[in-house]
């Protein structure tokens, strides 16, 4: 038996001393006034906190990987980087990690193309790829393996919360998927396949190449797609066209629906905790339980 833990958009915020007058100036200030003037700041107030305590609970607790699908950050900045993978002890191999870039991680194209992800979450994005190309990558967790994709990019809108695997690493993705034998194969990516009703994203906060990332993962035999993106967790044993089942992790650290799932996979059963932090005790507890069949 596996056991995994996946998480999500922890957000966590830096402070102003690292803007540059840049900064003002593109996406960043727009998304800047949008954290601080809607209310998003105050939500993730307890991040760092609830970060450290996700940690806590997962050392004490025999998990063997686990599983952060992107949006460490608010605006993308290298310290809310170096921040986020100090508190998640990356690099720590006594708990070992995979993550893949959320589109607040690259808030920027400065951003996206800095690395500072990369760089940071490099104990973290270990495995087998296709030459030196960063994305996809797979990690082999017993009988089990996880493939990390890459779908953030560094958009110029202020709107636009998209993003695109691409056609290069899409490509890459259906060689790597041929390349592995047999098992379970469960893909993680920052985005959804469609939302809780079944409906598919808006453009602005979608997957702009989603059926070909679908197509490519259906033929190359995954059985559970894994993301976040949407901050409300949510379960489908079959996403549309998808044909096998996805979880969205929701968000670890957001005020009031702070959570994350804990994955028991056994041949093609999963089943599965949704543990919600409790704010009076400062711990986790077990909330929800549900089981999927991995096509
Ligand atoms: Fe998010
Ligand atoms: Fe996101």
């Amino acid at each position: 038996m596996i056991r995994l833990v996946h998480f999500s958009d922890i957000h966590l915020t830096s402070s102003l001393s690292d803007w540059a007058w840049r900064d003002w100036f593109c996406k960043r200030g727009t998304s800047w006034l949008n954290h601080r003037l809607f209310g998003r700041a105050r939500r993730f107030a307890l991040a760092d906190d609830i970060v450290a305590r996700l940690m806590d609970d997962v050392r004490a607790r025999p998990i063997d990987q686990l599983i952060f699908s992107g949006d460490a950050t608010a605006l993308g900045f290298e310290s809310e980087i170096g921040r986020a993978a100090e508190l998640l002890r990356v690099g720590d191999l006594s708990i070992p990690g995979l993550a893949v870039p959320g589109n607040h991680d690259y808030c920027t194209r400065f951003a996206e193309a800095s690395g500072a992800f990369e760089r940071h979450f490099a104990a973290w994005q270990e495995g087998r790829r296709i030459g030196e190309h960063r994305y996809p990558f797979a990690r082999q967790v017993g009988p089990i393996w996880l493939i990390g994709v890459n779908a953030a990019t560094g958009n110029r809108w202020p709107w636009d919360a998209g993003g695109q695997v691409g056609a290069a690493q899409l490509e890459r993705l259906a060689q790597l998927l041929a390349g592995l034998p047999g098992a379970v194969k469960i893909l993680v990516v920052h985005y959804p396949v469609c939302l809780a009703s079944g409906r598919r994203e808006p453009r602005h906060h979608g997957l702009r190449d989603l059926d070909a990332l679908v197509q490519i993962a259906r033929a190359g035999g995954v059985s559970l797609w894994l993301h976040g993106h949407r901050h409300t967790p949510y379960h489908l044993p079959q996403a549309g066209a998808a044909k096998f089942p996805v979880i969205c992790a929701g968000t670890a650290t957001q005020q009031g629906i702070w959570s994350h799932g804990e994955y028991l996979i056994e041949g093609n059963a999963l089943r599965a905790m949704r543990r919600v932090y409790d704010l009076e005790s400062r711990c986790f507890r077990t909330a929800e339980e549900f089981s999927l069949t991995l096509k």
